[in-house]
């Protein structure tokens, strides 16, 4: 059973070939990308429409590409899954529409995938895969969530973010510091020059007794850090042209102490959830799983604490095709696909909470 994946819920289109024969984690047998974040960094956010835009213009060259890598044809395809939510309605429109096109063309059936449940299941595509049952920590650019995982389809939430995303508060702390979108991989490159502990900042909910995250007072203590330097930094001719008053030192600082008060948060809820559930497995996916202080931290307590962290491989932490395929032919394997015929109908789901799939 071969499944084509096709994301497009955001700023990258996806697109992946799976063979989900057996009962072996299914094999990835191609997968290609390309990423708009070029087109949307003049802007520095994502344009929707834009992004819709590019969608169109990239999803064919890369299903070709992706057919050649496996040396297959369209007629190879059992079954194609696209992204059907969250996401960016005109975004998602553009890979819904082009799967039941294909669906229909071919005469094959086309699945709707969660966007977060393809996040959630892409460590099985790497080295060390989880088995069940885990918690997930789903750190996003749009979500930050924990959630018991029991199997396939068997999300329950633990908590999640009552205001900004993990991801966002990174691009928003990466952007009052003038650097480009998306923020957080180049926040977490200047921080490896600074010092965390430089300036104080927040660690919003860190002992409030639940698995809630808040990151919205983040930005603003960012904001009130960065104003205050700019305010000592010294007047006169030779500066006050400048439209950036920090020096590189003084940026990077407010960049590790910002990044250390989110992985701070992150790590210490994630633990308190394995507590709570008595689980000793941790999956980390979504885009801020990259973030290689997230990784240490969180290497360092499971180290101390016997327990397992798994994570996507690094490729595929931010949005990709793979994940979609994969979690389509893990829900297949499962039997939790429908098999639903493509008919030309279909619908996406710009908002949709992961603990409704089943
Ligand atoms: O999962 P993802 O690719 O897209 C969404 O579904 O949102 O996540 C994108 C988010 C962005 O906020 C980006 O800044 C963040 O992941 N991100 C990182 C790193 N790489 C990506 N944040 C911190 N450190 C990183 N290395
Ligand atoms: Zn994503």
């Amino acid at each position: 059973m071969r499944i084509l994946g096709i994301e497009s819920s955001c700023d990258e289109t996806g697109v992946a070939l799976v063979d989900a024969s057996g009962s072996g984690v299914p094999r990835l047998l191609g997968h290609a990308l390309h990423s708009q974040i070029e087109m949307h960094q003049a802007y520095g956010g994502v344009v929707p429409e834009l992004a819709s835009r590019d969608h169109i213009r990239r999803v064919l060259p890369l299903t070709d590409a992706v057919l050649a890598q496996a040396g297959l044809g369209l007629d190879a395809i059992d079954a194609i899954a696209c992204t059907r939510g969250p996401g960016l309605a005109g975004a998602l429109l553009v890979g819904t529409g082009v799967a039941h096109a294909l669906g229909v063309a071919l005469g094959r059936p086309v699945h709707g995938v969660h966007h977060l449940e393809g996040h959630l299941l892409s460590p099985f595509l790497s080295a060390d895969p989880p088995s069940f049952p885990f918690v997930a920590l789903l750190v996003s650019g749009g979500h930050t969530q924990l959630m018991r995982v029991d199997g396939v389809g068997r999300y329950a939430l633990l908590g999640e973010t009552i205001d900004d995303a993990a991801g966002e508060a990174f691009d928003k702390s990466a952007k009052l510091l003038g650097l480009g979108y998306p923020g957080g991989p180049a926040l977490s490159r200047l921080a490896e020059h600074g010092d965390p502990a430089a300036y104080k900042f927040p660690r919003p909910l860190l002992h409030s007794g639940d698995l809630d995250f808040s990151f919205a007072g983040l930005k603003t203590a960012v904001l009130t850090q960065v104003k205050r330097l700019a305010r000592a930094a010294p007047e006169g001719p030779a500066t006050s042209h400048l439209a950036d008053p920090l020096s590189p030192q003084e940026k990077a600082d407010v960049a590790a102490g910002a990044q250390a008060a989110i992985v701070d948060v992150l790590v210490k809820k994630s633990l308190a959830a394995l507590q709570a559930t008595g689980l000793r497995r941790l999956v980390v996916a979504g885009g801020v799983g990259a973030n290689a202080r997230l990784r240490e931290q969180l290497n360092a307590q499971a180290a101390r604490q016997g327990l397992r962290v798994h994570y996507p491989e690094l490729a595929l932490c931010t949005d990709n095709g793979a994940m979609i395929a994969l979690a389509a032919g893990l829900r297949a394997q499962a039997g939790l696909l429908d098999g639903a015929e493509a008919t030309g109908r279909f619908d996406v789901a710009p908002r949709w909470p992961l603990a409704l799939v089943e």
